[in-house]
């Protein structure tokens, strides 16, 4: 089988110099940036409220476990926050501006923070692995959106799936504790 492949340099260096304030992004970005710039900043908003429920959970956690599960609440509180911050990095890199606005958090976000006052362990797990599994769900289709068309954000993405695997597979295995 003969390779087709020809890079028409040429072509790419007149591109290239167009546009220039695109920054990073170029004629061969193969998505709607503006499409992708929302979703991400929806991702900013969910890891938001993944942050607070996690935070308020770490402090409000009580019983005889409360230690164990407190502690993996707080690391897993940073962690939302680190996927929120990679996202909002992406979506200057894109060229658009992250949404941090606390007036449309909760509206904009996949899970919810609602949270009632008074949770015992078992159901805070239980809200926080619900959550987890709603966002597995939902980035994966982010993922397969993106496909092959914007593979620095797909990779982003990725890596934020692999932790939210993660932190479900921890919270399942603190609920048999
Ligand atoms: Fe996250
Ligand atoms: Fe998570």
């Amino acid at each position: 089988m003969t390779d087709q492949f020809v890079l028409d340099v040429t072509r790419i260096r007149d591109e290239a110099r167009q546009r220039m304030e695109g920054g990073p992004v170029t004629t061969t970005y193969g998505m709607d940036a503006e499409r992708v710039i929302g979703i991400l900043n929806d991702v900013i908003a969910t890891e938001v409220v993944c942050w607070l429920r996690y935070t308020r959970h770490a402090i409000a956690a009580k019983g005889i476990d409360r230690a164990q599960v407190s502690e993996e609440f707080t690391e897993h509180a940073k962690e939302e926050m680190q996927h929120a911050l990679w996202a909002a990095e992406r979506v200057s890199q894109l060229g658009g501006n992250p949404d941090f606005d606390p007036a449309t958090l909760a509206g904009r976000a996949h899970t919810d923070y609602a949270t009632p006052d008074d949770l015992d362990l078992k159901e805070m797990l239980k809200n926080n692995l619900f959550a987890e599994r709603i966002v597995i769900s939902t980035y994966q289709e982010i993922i397969r959106w993106l496909g092959d068309h914007d593979p620095t954000t797909r990779r982003l993405m990725e890596r934020i799936l692999e932790e939210e695997e993660d932190h479900a597979d921890d919270l399942t295995d603190l609920m048999g504790v």
